[in-house]
């Protein structure tokens, strides 16, 4: 197969300085992009900074031979991180909003300030680059964006209820990205990694840890980046030498009134709840449009049965 390649592309990369975002800089520079390391070079907990982290990967970039120029912003200013691809490269063809912080703390003893700083750096820190390249990727009708969740967000974990709560956040925000770029050819999808870095230093188990490298998961984001292809919307985790993905399912369901007329009461959820959470026949649905629709079906098939009955009742008194 042809090498995948992102000669011309501009590449930017947050939180680039160390972790996932640097093996991803290192990918993009290793496959032609010019690359844009942005790193605010704080502490895992986002206390202070520093331009060491962000120099240091563009140091490796061009010993290699690669392309980079450094950013020390903060992902909240996102276009500052934009002003300088566009300063040194003149286009913006991939953003990977990669840059995280950790504040984990039971949930009863998250502090206002604890769940303000993880919903800015991750959530908003996202927002605003993402939302200041794609302007510039409609005009050209090229982009591709990554934003990046976590397992904790798909599905809780001790100690994260803050982090948990904006990384889903990020999914929603992939999901609706993907729905408005779709036909500018801006496409946007969601990585769950799991990788040794500083973050989860402290939380996996040694042997495992020697395991996840980040580089396993470059090459997903990689793809997923690459003007051929396709994915769009989609919820991708990677790790160990693994990828998949990862979707929202729903039941089938159940109907909890017999007629037009009929109401909803809680003995009738109870009675039904088992048909309810029965995810024996559950689907992936594709857009919200199918969500409501089922909702749609059901008001139909009482709207037919009121019909059926009426013409019953009507036959039955011609007749
Ligand atoms: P890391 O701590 O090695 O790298 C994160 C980088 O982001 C650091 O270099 C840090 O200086 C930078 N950064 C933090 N706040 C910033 C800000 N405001 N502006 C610019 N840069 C900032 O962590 P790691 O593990 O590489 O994490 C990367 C992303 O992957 C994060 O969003 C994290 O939440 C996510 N993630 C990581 C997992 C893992 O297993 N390592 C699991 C799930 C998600």
């Amino acid at each position: 197969m042809a090498e995948l390649r992102f000669d011309g592309r501009v590449v930017i990369v947050t939180g680039a300085g160390a972790g996932l975002g640097r093996t991803y800089a290192l990918e993009f520079a290793s496959r032609g992009a010019k690359v844009v390391v942005n790193d605010l070079g704080g502490t895992r907990h986002g206390d202070g900074s520093s331009s060491n982290a962000a120099d240091g990967v563009v140091d490796e970039i061009r010993q290699k031979g690669g392309i980079a120029v450094a950013n020390y912003n903060s992902v909240l200013d996102g276009e500052k991180i934009i002003k300088t691809a566009l300063d040194n490269f003149g286009r913006i063809d991939v953003v990977v909003c990669n840059a995280g912080i950790l504040r984990d703390r039971s949930f009863p003893r998250i502090s206002d300030q604890d769940w303000d700083l993880i919903h800015s750096v991750h959530l908003k820190g996202s927002f605003k680059p993402a939302q200041a390249a794609f302007p510039l990727m409609k005009k050209q009708s090229y982009g591709r964006i990554i934003v990046t969740s976590s397992n904790a967000g798909l599905y809780g974990n001790f100690g994260q209820a803050n982090y948990s709560a904006a990384k889903l956040g990020l999914v929603g925000l992939a999901k609706t990205i993907a729905i408005e770029g779709a036909k500018y050819n801006i496409f946007c999808n969601a990585i769950v990694p799991t990788a040794a870095s500083r973050l989860t230093e402290d939380i996996l188990p040694p042997d495992v840890f020697k395991e996840l490298k980040p580089e396993f998961i470059a090459p997903v984001v990689a793809y997923l980046c690459h003007e051929s292809c396709q994915e769009n919307g989609s919820i991708i985790e990677a790790g160990a030498g693994w990828a998949g993905k990862c979707a929202i399912l729903r039941s089938n369901g159940a109907l909890l009134r017999s007629s037009m007329t009929d109401n909803v009461n809680v003995e009738k959820v109870k009675d039904n709840w088992s048909q309810i959470t029965d995810l024996s026949k559950a689907r992936v649905l594709g857009s919200i449009q199918e969500a409501t629709g089922v909702l749609m079906e059901s008001i139909e098939s009482l709207q037919n049965d009121a019909n059926t009955s009426d013409l019953n009742n009507s036959d039955v008194f011609e007749y």
